[in-house]
């Protein structure tokens, strides 16, 4: 991570877990375990129906309550999905976008992420938006391929100023839900990668002030290592941020490292 640059952000995914009931306990047991200067942002994201009953349970704290997906199209008739601007309606700054499960499952491809990445943009939302290969990509040996196509199709239209609004989670597939945490070495030759490419594509500046997560297995022993990596920038936890004292240590994790 660099301070000096760019946002260290730990950001929770807790996908389809935790009641409206269990969000507010969880919220009412955290609250006091938390640092009160973290030097960094602290993010839960979670399904939007338990989104208002989150931000309220929060309030007073410094966590701030994201979405997990949404839709790209601004109204209309698509049954069951929520519009960006009902997300900003009700005060929420961060979406995830293009996460594997909703590609793997729901059918996103990078050019609806581009898409998406557009339309929250557009409403005044920071995207995180998720890349990453599977085991099979990786053993091929495309990876970097792979990751410059991700991310250049997501950011497909994105202006220098308003990449500034984007946060990129690098998410190796096969690391998710795995308990196979790639490596620091591994994690941070990648996102060091994206951020050559945003230089590339951009400049130096704006690439230096981009926030690049790490995901897939973070948990509350690798997260400092991780962390101390200097292009990455935070992790977006998903098991281990459903848990009060591990999600607590990763931000104390975070927290210590000098950068
Ligand atoms: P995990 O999930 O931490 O449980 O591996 C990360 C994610 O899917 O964002």
């Amino acid at each position: 991570m660099n301070r000096k640059y760019r946002k260290t952000i730990i950001a929770g995914n807790w996908k389809m877990n935790k009641t409206a009931s269990e969000t507010a306990a969880f919220a009412n047991e955290i609250k006091p375990m938390l640092p009160k200067n973290p030097g960094c942002e602290m993010l839960l994201c979670m399904p939007a129906v338990n989104i208002p009953a989150a931000q309220k349970a929060f309030k007073g704290s410094k966590i701030r309550i994201g979405a997990e997906t949404m839709h790209y199209e601004a109204s209309g008739a698509f049954t069951g999905e929520v519009a960006a601007g009902m997300l900003t309606d009700i005060g929420v700054k961060y979406v995830i976008i293009g996460h594997s499960e909703r590609r793997q499952y729901y059918g996103e491809t990078d050019l609806t992420v581009n898409k998406k990445v557009r339309a929250a943009l557009d409403a005044g939302l920071t995207p995180i938006v998720c890349v990453g290969e599977s085991l099979e990509q990786r053993e091929l040996g495309v990876t970097d391929e792979l990751l410059a196509y991700q991310v250049m199709t997501a950011l497909s239209g994105v202006s220098s100023q308003e990449l500034r609004h984007v946060v990129i989670a690098y998410e190796p597939i096969w690391a998710i839900g795995t308990g196979k945490t790639a490596t620091s070495e591994q994690a941070q030759e990648v996102c060091g990668n994206i951020r050559t490419l945003l230089r590339k594509s951009n400049d130096a500046r704006t690439a230096r002030a981009v926030s690049i997560l790490y995901g897939g297995s973070m948990n509350a022993k690798n997260a400092a290592e991780l962390l101390r990596m200097p292009d990455i920038d935070g992790g977006l936890i998903g098991g281990a941020s459903l848990k009060t004292a591990d999600f607590v240590t990763i931000i104390e994790a975070a927290a210590a490292v000098e950068a």
